[in-house]
């Protein structure tokens, strides 16, 4: 399985706090089956996404992993700061080297400002990933704006964990409903420390498995997001 999306570098945002606990998800995420990982930093008001030490991070992670792929992406929250920054290097913010690139939509920004913010990305050549879409305020509770924005060409990851109840009920009804409805392309861990959030995806490709049967959950955490590394269409 491959993973999109997680906080697993020490020292850069609100992720492991030591080197101990980034080996500690390592392992845990390789037994789990996960063999390609995309650490994906918060690049927010908070945590400003510095894309050369992040990669020295993930290359002393390849050479204590030769078993597992790294590459590195950032979670992107829209904002009319960030949108600058992607204006000046679109090609500093996405998942790897491919057009990818991880998107959370603002709460702060009205649902037609982060439109317009999407559209600014594609415009750029990048195609948005929505991040856990199903926990948005706005998107939860409106997934036609959600399917407007998948036709206009954005995906969406949604988190393993919310599948599994992690995030309560309504949550994990909103999650069933995205996926009954053909709106999530990945399922990823947004794991953020060893215990609480860990790096796993076996647990919700599972239940989704329940609800869209085998094959297609298996699209969501292999084909997809293989597709995605790899810089292909989907
Ligand atoms: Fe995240």
């Amino acid at each position: 399985m491959i993973d999109i999306h997680c906080h697993l570098l020490p020292f850069t945002d609100d992720g492991p706090k030591s080197w101990e606990e980034t080996y500690a998800m390592c392992e845990a995420a390789y037994a789990d089956g996960i063999r390609h990982i995309v650490p994906t930093p918060h690049c927010d008001r908070r945590y400003r996404f510095e894309r050369k030490s992040g990669e020295e991070k993930i290359q002393h992670l390849r050479e204590r992993y030769p078993d597992l792929k790294f590459s590195l992406g950032c979670e992107f929250t829209l904002s009319y700061d960030n949108l600058d920054r992607a204006v000046q290097n679109p090609k500093g913010f996405t998942l790897g080297s491919t057009n990818y690139i991880l998107v959370e939509p603002s709460e702060i920004l009205r649902p037609n400002q982060n439109e317009e913010g999407l559209h600014e990305l594609r415009g750029l050549g990048l195609i948005p990933v929505l991040a856990h879409p199903e926990r948005n305020t706005f998107l939860r509770n409106q997934v036609e704006l959600l399917e407007e924005w998948t036709e206009a060409g954005c995906l969406s990851a949604i988190t393993g964990n919310s599948l599994t109840g992690f995030w309560g009920q309504e949550i994990r009804q909103r999650a069933e409903m995205m996926l009954k409805r053909g709106l999530v392309h990945c399922i990823v861990s947004d794991g953020h420390d060893p215990v609480r959030r860990p790096l796993v995806l076996s647990a919700g490709v599972a239940a989704a498995a329940k609800i869209v049967g085998e094959e297609a959950a298996r699209a969501l955490a292999v084909d997809n997001p293989g597709r995605i590394v790899d810089g292909l269409p989907l």
